[in-house]
């Protein structure tokens, strides 16, 4: 019976052996695995993740610009012209702050540029001709969505401790601070009694997140 037993025993002692040399064989060379390699690897990483941030981030201030470009050409005159033409702004500078970063890091702009101008143009003008609590309204549905489209790249972000990783934050941390400004300063003029605003903000939030998941790849 003991015989059997040291039997078993050796068994699997043999069967484990066996099984951790194939393992070892099949491991891939020390140096596949070195520091060089895996430095390379999170460089690209790194890249791909700038490359995304700052086309979709520089198309979406595009599209800004343009949306408060239409805005601005129905309701220059109106008690609304100086908040949007404010708002308008700080868009322009977000664009200037993008614009830069796309030839700094060389990162190829959004394809769709031509359409993100017509879109952007064609939704503020849209929203003005239905008057300024509708346009307003606009504002506060396109700042909600881009607050939490710039939350989610921030948190992405955080972790990243290189320089050129701490100034892209820094620049879409002012950027959502603004926009969250301009929701509010949406809300200030009664954006929210705008006519029909909950189906219009969800049809316009939804159009801007379709253009975000676009935008970060075309
Ligand atoms: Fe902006
Ligand atoms: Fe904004």
């Amino acid at each position: 019976m003991r015989h059997g037993i040291r039997f078993q025993v050796n068994k699997m002692l043999s069967q484990v052996l066996r099984s951790s040399l194939f393992s070892a064989q099949s491991l891939p060379p020390f140096r596949a695995r070195s520091f060089a390699a895996v430095a390379r690897h999170q460089q690209e990483k790194r890249r791909e993740l700038f490359d995304r941030v700052i086309r979709v981030d520089h198309a979406g201030e595009y599209g800004a610009d343009r949306i408060y470009a239409g805005q601005m050409t129905i309701l220059a005159n109106s008690g609304a012209g100086e908040t949007i033409q404010h708002m308008w702004e700080q868009e322009k500078e977000h664009l200037r702050l993008f614009n830069d970063l796309i030839d700094r890091h060389r990162t190829r702009p959004s394809a769709l540029l031509p359409i993100w101008n017509v879109a952007g143009f064609a939704l503020g003008a849209g929203s003005a001709l239905l008057g300024e609590k509708m346009a307003m309204a606009c504002t506060i549905a396109v700042e909600t969505v881009i607050m939490e489209h710039y939350d989610t790249q921030m948190k992405a972000l955080e972790v990243d401790d290189s320089d050129e990783g701490k100034e892209l934050l820094e620049i879409i941390k002012k950027c959502r601070d603004d926009e969250e400004h301009h929701h509010d300063l949406g809300i200030e003029h009664e954006g929210m009694d705008a006519p029909l605003y909950s189906i219009a903000t969800c049809a316009i939030k939804t159009g801007c997140k379709i253009a975000i998941a676009i935008a970060e790849r075309v």
